[in-house]
């Protein structure tokens, strides 16, 4: 089942935030609809999203609204992944080519992030092999797999091809407070894949790394600077520091949709706030994400590259 797609002019979604007590789906009608699952996290993830921001457009078209109003409404849902703004943005350029050229190309945008994302799970398997012996021993953090793209998943789509090829060993998830998309998304996503995992509390992954339990760090990532800072679910940082410390490698696996050039550092992204409710206290200061300098990542992988600890461009 595709996490989300394109049918009878309405884009169909699986609810994110009922998961793993309930496998159900949205059918989205209206960009306001579509607005609202975004911002309270029922489509996610930054392929998701890129996906998310074209078919929406597209469904703006269809419904016959404003498109160029729509799309800057789309923008804004959520302002730190570079894909929605990327997938609004791609459709919006063709809307002077009429409705069927924007449904067209947004889900041209949706069959494509599926096979480039197969493509960096097998780039990213194959360069981790070429450096650890397998069994190899995973730490990741928050969800960045087929829930968070259409199908197959980035960090979890080299987890997949390095299962699939038989040299996997355990999978360490973080729960990734406060929404728990590591807790409820990840562990659910391995469990369906038949891959041994372990949740651990947030603050638990840097002593899993010291402890030796992981031989790579491999997440995903909403935005990735020109200098390749990465950002991505706060909580990413400090396992990047604690992976430093401990000599293991910190790899992001990401298509090139996250890559953003227009921006220069990871100081220069808007990080969202979100509600102090999700954590469940009226004082909690409650960043979405966080920055990963470029020089305690070892390696970005994406659908088209591997780059090594240098400015992107
Ligand atoms: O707030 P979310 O759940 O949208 O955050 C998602 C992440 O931070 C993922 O790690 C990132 O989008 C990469 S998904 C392939």
């Amino acid at each position: 089942m595709r996490t989300i797609d394109w049918g009878n002019g309405r884009i169909i979604a699986i609810e994110q935030t009922l998961l793993p007590g309930e496998l159900t789906t949205l059918e989205i009608d209206t960009v306001d609809q579509l607005i609202d699952a975004i911002g309270r996290l029922a489509i996610r993830g930054a392929p998701a999203l890129g996906v998310a921001g074209a078919l929406g457009v597209a469904l703006a078209a269809v419904r016959g609204g404003d498109v160029r109003a729509e799309a800057l409404r789309l923008r804004a849902a959520r302002p730190t992944a570079v894909n929605l703004a990327w997938g609004v943005d791609r459709v919006l350029a063709v809307a002077d080519q009429g409705v069927d050229a924007m449904v067209a190309l947004a889900v041209e945008i949706l069959e494509d992030d599926v096979r480039r994302n197969r493509d960096l799970g097998l780039r990213g398997a194959k360069w981790l092999l070429e450096r650890l012996d397998g069994p190899v021993n995973v730490q990741t953090h928050c969800n960045a797999g087929a829930l968070a793209c259409v199908e197959w998943g980035t960090a979890l789509g080299v987890v997949r091809a390095l299962h699939e090829a038989g040299s996997l060993g355990h999978v360490y998830v973080d729960e990734t407070r406060p929404l728990l998309q590591g807790a409820r998304l990840t562990a659910w996503e391995l469990a369906q894949l038949g891959v041994e995992h372990t949740v651990v509390v947030d603050s638990a992954g840097p002593s899993v790394i010291a402890r030796g339990l992981a031989d790579v760090v491999i997440v995903g990532a909403d935005r990735i600077a020109a200098n390749g800072d990465v950002v991505n679910k706060i909580g990413t940082y400090p396992l990047a520091l604690a992976a430093a410390r401990a000599g293991i490698p910190f790899v992001v696996a990401a298509p090139e949709s996250t890559v953003d050039l227009a921006t220069s550092t990871g100081a220069d992204v808007e990080i969202e706030i979100r509600s102090p409710a999700e954590v469940g206290v009226p004082n909690a200061l409650n960043y979405a994400f966080d920055v990963t300098p470029a020089d305690l990542v070892t390696a970005i992988i994406t659908d088209e590259r591997v780059v090594h600890g240098k400015p992107l461009g």
